[in-house]
This record gives structure tokens, C-alpha cells and sequence, in this order.
């Protein structure tokens, strides 16, 4: 196992606390001589270690082993979605944090350090309570959904809210990192080693249809893990273990699309968006890091990126909830809504999953609508229920 920087392609020996090049100042990918991903006796991420790094305490809270649920309400006939919001902190981030968290203690840290639009802040603090270690948490100041906040409270992260969107969150990170080392391990997904944990859900996905598909679609917002998944599937196609690799597909907010834009535009580089704005709070997101990396996949598997609007979003995690009895949060729910306006384009007999990535109670604050009706008496509530009832 090394690592190689993804821009300048340098080789360095494992080191758990070197995020980028020293060369170029590229970030790195774990690159593996030979990768077993078949799986085997372990809990949740780990019954894949032969493909994961070899770490001294394995930390998990039993994540991975998701739902594959084939959906109806499509167009198209093979259409599954990995529900990723029945991880043990209900979203995708579990998988990397096992990884990640267990890479921290190896490294000696006491604590573990993240930015977050609220997802990997509830995943990180849970798996480094978990681990023994403390959390410190940065947050863009007043713009992280409800439920997510409540999780990394309650797990005791120490919060450092910042004024911005994740972008100044992460910068305060990334300068904090320059500046110490040993003390405080960041498990944002700019670390090769959180990545690894993601990739599992490639191994799982193909253990379940026996092959790869022909499309994942997959939100995307730091860009992290549309690079993970696919890193999964180049793994098994090496090792022979599918006989394809599948086209990705991310999808970005309208009002947060900086790869998207980049995309529809024809140009080499994100179009950056300094005021990011989405009710997809999980993939408000104007600068990813791991842009490099997502636009190799993307680029690689034949794929690319497009952008969806808020509305579409809203319609999308409705009709899952309401069709499938599918509960996610707005940023899940945009793979969805990518389908939907790339159905025409997409062959009927491809076989699709969707990566929702979130559940539904991360983010109770978005309105939905619905019919409540008041019943003072047991004797009105009767009422109601027969006119409901005589009404369906
Ligand atoms: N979906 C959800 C629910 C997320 O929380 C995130 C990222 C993504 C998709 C995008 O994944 O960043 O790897 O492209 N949330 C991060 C966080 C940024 O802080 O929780 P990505």
C-alpha cells in the first residue's frame, strides 16, 4: 500500500498524518499493489479489511450492509436505490468515519477535527465517542439542518461555528492543519483514508446485483464520494470480480453546481460559487475539495455531472417518500431528480442505482404538506376517521 498524489503522481510511504503532496501539494490516493474486495468475518466496514488499510483497533458501529430497494415509480425497470440513511448515524459518512477514526487512534491523535455541512460533524463525533477520542466540530454558523446539529451535540463534539458556508469551515480546518500536528487528526474526506471506508459501498452493491451497473448516480457536494465509489468498482474490475465498470453520474444543486456548470460549459476547471445556496444544506458546497478526484471518475467511467434545481429536490424526496415509502433528505433525494431529467437519455434496460446518501429525520425543518385535522373529543376523532376513511 502507498500513496500517489493524484496531481504530480508522486509515491510516498504510508504516513497516517500527510494529506498532500510535499511536492506539489496535490491530494493523495491509496494506491494498492493487489486488492482483495471480497468479504469476509468482521463487523459492519470491516468485513472488507483485506481491501481497507491494516489498523491496530478496528472502531465500528456496525455501518455498511445498507438496503438495496428496486424502485417502481421510474421509468426505467432496473432501478435500485442504496439507502444509505439506515447507517448506524443515518448517513454514508459511517463508513469512512470507521476507517478514519481508527486510523486517528493509530496515529496517536486525542481528538478528531472536522468541517461539515452536518452530516460528517454527527458521523464524527458518534464514531470518536465510540473510539474514546473527543470531537471538535466546525459549522457554517446557522446553516445545518436541525437533526444533524442535535447528533453531534449530543455525541459531545466541542462546535466552532464559523460566518460563511462549508467552504470557510473547511479553509479553517485545512489552515489549522498546516499550522499543528500530532494532536488533533482531521477526518474531513480530503483524507485518503475515509475515503477507503466509502468504497465499500461499491463492493456491496455488486455482491447484491452480481455485477456492476450500468449507472451509479450520486450527489455531490465535497466531491469525496462519487470518487470513493468509483475507486469501489475499479477495485472489483481488477480483481476480476465484475466484468464492467459502471458510468457516474454526479449530481449537484443548482445553486451550489460548480462541477455541474463546469460540465454544461466545456471548461477545465469548477466554476467556483462563493455564495453557495440550496435547500440541500448536506451539498451546499461552492469550492469541493476533491474536485480533481470526482472529475477523474466522472471523466474515466464515460459519466458526468449535471445540476437540478431545488424544486426538483423537493419533488424528488416527496414522490420517494410518498411512492416508495423512502424517507431521505433533500441532498439524497437529487440522484433521483438527476434520473428524472436524464431519463430520455439513460437506455431503457439500464440497470441504475441511485446513492441516497441521508435519512429523512437529518433534516426535519423542510415544510412538507400534508392534511391534520383537529379532534377536541374521541367521539370527533371517530368522525374523522370514518370521513378520512370513505374518502381513500
Ligand atoms: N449527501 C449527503 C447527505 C451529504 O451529507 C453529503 C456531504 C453529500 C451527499 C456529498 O458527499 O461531499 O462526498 O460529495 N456532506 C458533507 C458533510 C460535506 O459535512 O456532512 P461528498
Amino acid at each position: 500500500m502507498r500513496l500517489r498524489c493524484i496531481s504530480c503522481k508522486a509515491e510516498y510511504e504510508p504516513d497516517p498524518w500527510l494529506f498532500r503532496c510535499p511536492r506539489c501539494g496535490g491530494l493523495l490516493d491509496v494506491v494498492h499493489d493487489k486488492v482483495d474486495p471480497t468479504p469476509s468475518q468482521g463487523q459492519g466496514v470491516w468485513r472488507y479489511h483485506k481491501a481497507l488499510p491494516r489498523v491496530r483497533r478496528r472502531i465500528s458501529l456496525g455501518e455498511g450492509g445498507t438496503p438495496l430497494i428496486r424502485l417502481s415509480s421510474t421509468r426505467h425497470e432496473r432501478v435500485y436505490l442504496k439507502f444509505e440513511g439506515a447507517n448506524p448515524t443515518g448517513s454514508f459518512k459511517d463508513r469512512g468515519m470507521a476507517v478514519a477514526v481508527s486510523i486517528a487512534l493509530d496515529a496517536g491523535a486525542r481528538a478528531v477535527l472536522a468541517a461539515s455541512t452536518g452530516n460528517t460533524s454527527a458521523s464524527a463525533a458518534a464514531y470518536a465517542a465510540r473510539a474514546g477520542l473527543r470531537s471538535i466540530i466546525v459549522l457554517p454558523r446557522g446553516r445545518v439542518a436541525k437533526g444533524k446539529l442535535f447528533q453531534a451535540m449530543l455525541h459531545g463534539a466541542k462546535i466552532v461555528e464559523v460566518e460563511g458556508s462549508f467552504d470557510e469551515a473547511l479553509k479553517a480546518v485545512m489552515s489549522y492543519i498546516e499550522e499543528e500536528k500530532g494532536l488533533v487528526y482531521p477526518v474531513n474526506s480530503f483524507n485518503q483514508w475515509r475515503l477507503e471506508g466509502q468504497k465499500t459501498l461499491a463492493y456491496e452493491v455488486a455482491g447484491e446485483l452480481g455485477d456492476a451497473p450500468d449507472y451509479v448516480i450520486v450527489p455531490v457536494g465535497n466531491a469525496g464520494n462519487i470518487s470513493a465509489i468509483w475507486k469501489g468498482f475499479k477495485d472489483l474490475y481488477r480483481a476480476g470480480v465484475t466484468s464492467r465498470l459502471p458510468v457516474m453520474i454526479g449530481v449537484q444543486a443548482r445553486g451550489a453546481s460548480p462541477l455541474a456548470t463546469m460540465a454544461e460549459r466545456g471548461l477545465n476547471e469548477p466554476a467556483w460559487f462563493d455564495k453557495p445556496e440550496t435547500i440541500a444544506t448536506a451539498i451546499r458546497i461552492g469550492r469541493p475539495i476533491n474536485w480533481q478526484r470526482a472529475l477523474e471518475a466522472v471523466r474515466e467511467s464515460g459519466g458526468t455531472f449535471i445540476a437540478v434545481s431545488d424544486q426538483d429536490i423537493l419533488e424528488a424526496q416527496k414522490t420517494l417518500a410518498r411512492r416508495e415509502g423512502i424517507g431521505v433528505e433533500p441532498a439524497s433525494a437529487a440522484p433521483y431528480a438527476g434520473l428524472t431529467k436524464l431519463r430520455q437519455k439513460l437506455p431503457e434496460d439500464a440497470t441504475i442505482v441511485l446513492v441516497a446518501t441521508g435519512h429523512s429525520l437529518k433534516d426535519p425543518g423542510i415544510g412538507v404538506e400534508t392534511e391534520i385535522y383537529h379532534a377536541p373529543t374521541t367521539e370527533d376523532a371517530v368522525k374523522l376517521i370514518k370521513d378520512i376513511a370513505s374518502k381513500s
